[in-house]
């Protein structure tokens, strides 16, 4: 059980578990990548650790950038999308895979996926590690995605509640008292 601010969460997903749902989606990449060296736009601040245990099972040439914007305060969407910064390479031509921490209703990705093709992306794929596909408010198509789970908030993994709560290697979910 961890404590954050007025908040307790309970174990959810082992990190072994997480890391064998990590490894066979990369084994998904690996098979649909081979030759095309895309590019990796991992979203921060909640991709990093996915994307770190992610790429070390690629096996194909690719490039990776780390890119940021803020959608997300709290424990409540806001569905306001700013503009993506950080990214400093040229799409255009290029195989895109959107690393991201979790879908939740589906709008950051909504709103982003477009911007990415006007940059002249070739394909444009999302590789997730979470899903709540009971929240999803519109209409992407998560190609890659390691785990789906129910309308929970989840902190751990790079996932965060108020900021904390991303060091930890397991994922917990918050307990409704
Ligand atoms: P969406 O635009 O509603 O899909 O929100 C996606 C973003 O919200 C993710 O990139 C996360 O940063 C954040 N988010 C959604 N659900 C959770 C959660 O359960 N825990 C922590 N962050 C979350
Ligand atoms: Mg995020």
């Amino acid at each position: 059980m961890i404590t954050i601010k007025d908040k307790q969460f309970e174990p959810f997903i082992h990190h072994e578990q997480i890391a064998d749902r990590v490894a066979a989606l990369a084994e998904r990449l690996n098979a649909d990548y081979q030759g095309k060296n895309p590019i990796l736009i991992a979203i921060l601040n909640g991709a990093f650790m996915f994307a770190a245990d992610l790429v070390r099972h690629l096996n194909f040439n690719h490039e990776i950038q780390f890119a940021k914007f803020s959608s997300y305060d709290g424990m409540d969407t806001t569905g306001k999308v700013t503009e993506l910064i950080g990214l400093s390479i040229d799409l255009k031509d290029r195989d895109v895979i959107v690393v991201e921490d979790i879908i939740d209703t589906g709008t950051t990705m909504y709103s982003l996926l477009p911007k990415l093709r006007e940059k002249g992306a070739k394909s444009v794929e999302i590789a997730a590690l979470l899903m709540k596909p009971g929240k999803l408010q519109v209409p992407i198509d998560v190609k890659y995605c390691a785990m789906q789970i129910p309308n929970e908030f989840i902190v751990g993994y790079g996932l965060d509640f108020d900021g904390m709560g991303r060091n930890y290697q397991d994922i917990y979910v918050v307990k409704e008292n």
